[in-house]
């Protein structure tokens, strides 16, 4: 069997499903309760028997702001990093090659440029904090991996901003949504299709940044979501909309890396218009 996908049910685990599934190409998926990847003993023996020779980790704790706080906090490490761990460990023991997601909330987006795969991480939350314990990990276990860091996703399948806003639309005449936090959406299918360029590409084993082209605030992320809708969008400060978890001011990420591959990367404007036309 060659590809296994963990995690398989969340946004990112379903869409590259959907991807694979298009692409006619085999694999193998399980989610949280057909593999629990902080089971060390159940992550190895599904490994061993399946021997996979990619294995594509989309499981992850992804509520930032629960992170912060016990019962969030230890769960946060137990998936986050001690789970990737156990993949990692048990990916490497197979000789297989490891594809894990990883995020902007590494970097405490105090520059004003763009990030590279070169600068070194500093993140201040407690999720951002466990997703680079985990980029540490998979590159000292791993021969063959792949760590790849995107930053504000949406898609099809899951709970994100894109959904929040659209429902927000319909019962609400205004909305007020930061300004002052700037990043690069991305959208689920950009993210699966580099995963799977990576693997069939046979890229150079390492870490890329992937999200769609240019960059807004969440603000303009909004009002582009609801350009269509009635509803008002407004501005506001990160101030007047306190967060139990700390967000990044600047996270924009340097693409230059993974386009060199010959990926292409459509801007987050089209991307998001692409993605509308199907759940709208
Ligand atoms: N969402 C974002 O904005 C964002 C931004 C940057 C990076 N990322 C990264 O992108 C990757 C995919 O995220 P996503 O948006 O697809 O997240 P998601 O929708 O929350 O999916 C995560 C999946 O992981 C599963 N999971 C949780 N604990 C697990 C465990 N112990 N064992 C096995 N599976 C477990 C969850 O299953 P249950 O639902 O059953 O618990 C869920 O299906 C993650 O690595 C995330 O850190 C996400």
């Amino acid at each position: 069997m060659d590809n296994l996908i963990i995690g398989a049910n969340g946004q990112l685990g379903t869409e590259l499903r959907k991807l694979l599934d298009e692409k006619r190409i085999d694999y193998t998926a399980t989610d949280s309760k057909e593999l629990d990847i902080t089971d060390k003993v159940a992550v190895e023996t599904l490994f061993d028997k399946n021997t996979p020779k990619y294995v594509y980790h989309c499981a992850a704790f992804t509520a930032v702001d629960d992170a912060e706080e016990e019962p969030g906090k230890g769960l946060n490490q137990k998936v986050n990093v001690q789970g990737t761990k156990n993949v990692a460990e048990a990916a490497e023991k197979i000789g297989a090659t490891l594809i894990y997601i990883s995020t902007d909330y590494v970097f405490d987006g105090n520059n004003t440029g763009m990030y590279t795969e070169n600068d070194q991480p500093n993140p201040k939350n407690e999720y951002g904090k466990a997703k680079w314990e985990g980029e540490q990990i998979v590159s000292s276990t791993m021969s063959k991996y792949y760590v790849i860091r995107t930053s504000w996703v949406y898609g099809e399948f899951g709970k994100n901003f894109v959904f929040t806003m659209l429902n927000l639309a319909k019962t609400h005449d205004k909305l007020t949504v930061v300004n002052d936090q700037i990043g690069r959406p991305t959208w689920t299918r950009t993210l699966a299709e580099f995963m799977l360029y990576a693997t069939e590409k046979d890229l150079e084993y390492g870490l890329y940044q992937l999200s769609n082209e240019d960059e807004c605030s969440w603000y303009e992320f909004a009002k582009e979501i609801l350009k269509d809708k009635k509803v008002k969008v407004l501005p506001v400060t990160s101030k007047e909309y306190p967060q139990k978890a700390y967000r990044p001011k600047h996270s924009v990420m340097d693409l230059s890396k993974t386009k060199s591959t010959g990926f292409k990367i459509v801007d987050w404007k089209e991307a998001l218009s692409k993605f509308l036309e199907n759940v709208d």
